[in-house]
């Protein structure tokens, strides 16, 4: 990612952390519409869900910088979703289902550059989430 990329994401995502709870929601709602299968694989609280998985972009987007800082822990959490029964193919899902939340949430925001830099962000930790995972099931 290009450092105007990662500023891009910087940014649009604090107009998103004052909405963030209903964000999760719309999210969770299209990804259960794209991909109605990976609902049995999410066994706890929706809400808390939501929150764990805001605080964890929130992270990431944070340490967009310093890559190298963040990715053990992104490693390590690509690993706990192979456990969860999480597949490749899911990831491409849970990518759209992102960007169409972001879409709604940040309206005119959401430009096509912004959207080429999240989807770069998304493509970076999934790919390390994916990698991992693989390691873990080799
Ligand atoms: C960049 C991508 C992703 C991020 C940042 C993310 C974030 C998280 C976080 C923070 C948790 C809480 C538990 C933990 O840390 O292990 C979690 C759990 C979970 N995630 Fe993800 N996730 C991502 C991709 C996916 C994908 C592609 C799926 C596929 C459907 C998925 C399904 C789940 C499930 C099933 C759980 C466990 C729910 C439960 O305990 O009931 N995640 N995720």
């Amino acid at each position: 990612m290009s450092p105007d990329q990662i500023a891009l994401v910087q940014t649009t995502w604090q107009k998103v952390l004052p909405i963030q709870n209903a964000a999760a929601g719309l999210f969770y709602g299209r990804l259960f519409e794209l991909a109605p299968e990976t609902r049995p694989l999410f066994r706890g609280d929706m809400a808390e869900q939501g929150k764990k998985l805001m605080a964890m972009i929130n992270v990431a987007v944070s340490g967009l910088d310093r890559l190298d800082t963040i990715l053990p822990a992104v490693q390590e959490m690509g690993r706990r979703h192979a456990g969860y029964g999480v597949q490749d193919a899911h990831y491409a899902q849970v990518g759209e289902a992102l960007l169409w939340t972001l879409a709604e949430g940040l309206g005119a925001y959401f430009t096509p550059a912004v959207r080429e830099a999240w989807a770069a962000a998304y493509g970076a930790l999934a790919g390390a989430m994916q990698e991992a995972s693989r390691q873990a099931m080799a």
